[in-house]
């Protein structure tokens, strides 16, 4: 393996350590300002955790590239370590050495912290025949329930019995090998089609996934496995056919851009009127955000081959939006272009239908002056000139991002808290945006309490000539 910075299974208090500094430090905002220039992707979070648990399937050297820096994928290759799985990292590169897996139980304190963790089931049962996970649980946004999951590992022969919170699974049968099977999925689950597509790798025979997520990143899990040997068809389609084969090999693989860092960066641009230019990206991947950003006024072009430019139009204008399954209007990009709509003239509306309680950023954006009502899973959103700098907190990684959003169109300065959501999911987000010229820090140590003077100028700006 390559030189680089070897990741042990140190325990699992560093990782909250990092936390800890997160949760006690602020990002200060001061909006009204301009962006101007190129805004840098990195890998995409959601290929790259699963894609690292897919790791587990090969017995040979495997070399991710575009790997991006985040709290969750550091907490994965802890979790990857802790079954005796060796990573080294250089830059954006990570190289695993999973010949040796010791064991086949995921620690909860580890599992408790990243709900991605669950997807080591698949690749452990694959490969060992045996699997105990604690169930992932839930989040800010929902139960994300692992029935789907769970049914197709039955189907494929796996015992599967759920106790005192953990997912004990295994393969009965001398040979412990999953078995090819036809299973339709409820739901089109990301997760789901992503764990049974990694369990039908070394399977016995051919698995049909139907109802399968069409996902991006769903297609780059399949193209990894692919270049790693495995027989793998139809991914990006509702129906994917995995030809089980023994083993598979050494695999050197480049990770897809993350399309919702880049969604979140044309919103920015929008948002504050600015024409700025985002890359890399996979334009197709963003095909859904960009209808919606041309219908709200702004205007979206291709520059080169992987890059997009949004240019702000005169005005912005309300329109309507419903989150579906790929190639459906994404529920990663909801929160962010609830911000952008909340400025946006008129009325619109914001149907969030995949996740259950995922609006909850709309609080946080009516303490900055917004005028939005939250009915079942419906968001109705008036639109307002602006929006007013305000101490806000955030609930989930994307309502992170929308807080963040709004702070760069607000008028005076916000103070947002709950940045381990952020630091979740996004690779150096305010270095990125700072870069462009918006006006961001990160405080950390103490967020301060709000006091007269934040209060002062976090209001509107006086009209009564006084300072
Ligand atoms: C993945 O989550 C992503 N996470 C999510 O991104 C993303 O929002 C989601 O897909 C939808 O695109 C990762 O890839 C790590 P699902 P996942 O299974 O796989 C229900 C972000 O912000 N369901 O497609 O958990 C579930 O409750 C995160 O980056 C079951 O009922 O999503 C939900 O309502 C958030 N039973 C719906 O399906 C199951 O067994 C969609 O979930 C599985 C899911």
């Amino acid at each position: 393996m390559a030189e680089g910075t070897p990741i042990l299974h140190s325990n699992p208090s560093s990782n909250n350590h990092a936390s800890f500094e997160a949760d006690s430090s602020i990002l200060k905002i001061v909006g009204g300002h301009r962006l101007s220039g190129e805004v840098r992707v990195s890998g995409a979070k959601n290929s790259a955790l699963v894609i690292m648990a897919g790791t587990l399937l090969c017995p040979q050297d495997c070399r991710l590239r575009n790997v991006p820096s985040l709290m969750d994928v550091s907490r994965m290759s802890e979790i990857l370590a802790s079954l005796g799985v060796k990573l080294k990292r250089h830059g954006d590169t990570l190289e695993v050495d999973a010949r040796h897996i010791s064991q086949s139980k995921a620690p909860y304190e580890l599992v408790s912290q990243l709900r991605a963790s669950f997807f080591v089931i698949g690749p452990l049962l694959a490969r060992l025949g045996v699997a105990r996970v604690p169930l992932p649980g839930g989040c800010a946004i929902g139960a994300r329930p692992v029935d789907l999951h769970v049914r197709g590992l039955q189907a494929m022969g796996a015992d599967v019995q759920i106790e005192h919170g953990t997912v004990y699974a295994y393969v009965p049968g001398s040979n412990k090998r999953l078995k090819g099977a036809r299973i339709y999925l409820d739901y089109p689950s990301v997760g789901a089609t992503e764990t049974l597509m990694m369990a039908a790798t070394l399977a016995d025979g051919e698995t049909i996934l139907e109802n399968a997520a069409q996902e991006p990143e769903v297609i780059d899990l399949a193209n990894f496995c692919r270049a790693m040997g495995a027989r793998i068809r139809g991914a990006g389609t509702n129906t994917i056919i995995i030809s089980g084969v023994p083993s598979l090999h050494s695999v050197d693989y480049s990770i897809i851009p993350d399309r919702i860092e880049a969604g979140t960066f044309l919103v920015a641009g929008a948002i504050t009127r600015s024409d700025i230019t985002v890359g890399p990206v996979v334009p197709d991947h963003l095909a859904a955000v960009v209808a919606k950003l041309q219908a709200i006024g702004t205007t979206v072009v291709e520059e080169g081959l992987n890059r997009l430019r949004v240019v702000p139009g005169d005005r912005h204008i309300g329109t309507d939006i419903e989150t579906l399954p790929y190639p459906g209007f994404p529920t990663d990009m909801q929160a962010q272009f609830t911000a952008l709509l909340a400025v946006s003239e008129g009325d619109s509306i914001i149907t969030e239908t995949v996740f259950e309680n995922r609006l909850r950023h709309a609080a946080e954006l009516n303490r900055m002056g917004a005028d939005i009502r939250v009915k079942g899973n419906n968001a109705i959103i008036r639109g307002v000139p602006f929006l007013s700098g305000a101490p806000v907190n955030a609930t989930d990684l994307r309502a992170s991002a929308a807080l963040v959003l709004a702070g760069l169109a607000a008028q005076g300065t916000t103070l947002i808290s709950g940045l381990h959501h952020l630091d979740r999911g996004y690779d150096n987000l305010e270095a990125k945006l700072k870069a462009v010229g918006a006006k961001i820090d990160r405080i950390v140590g103490e967020a301060p309490a709000p006091s007269v003077d934040v209060v002062a100028t976090t209001t509107r700006p006086r009209t009564d000539g006084l300072s």
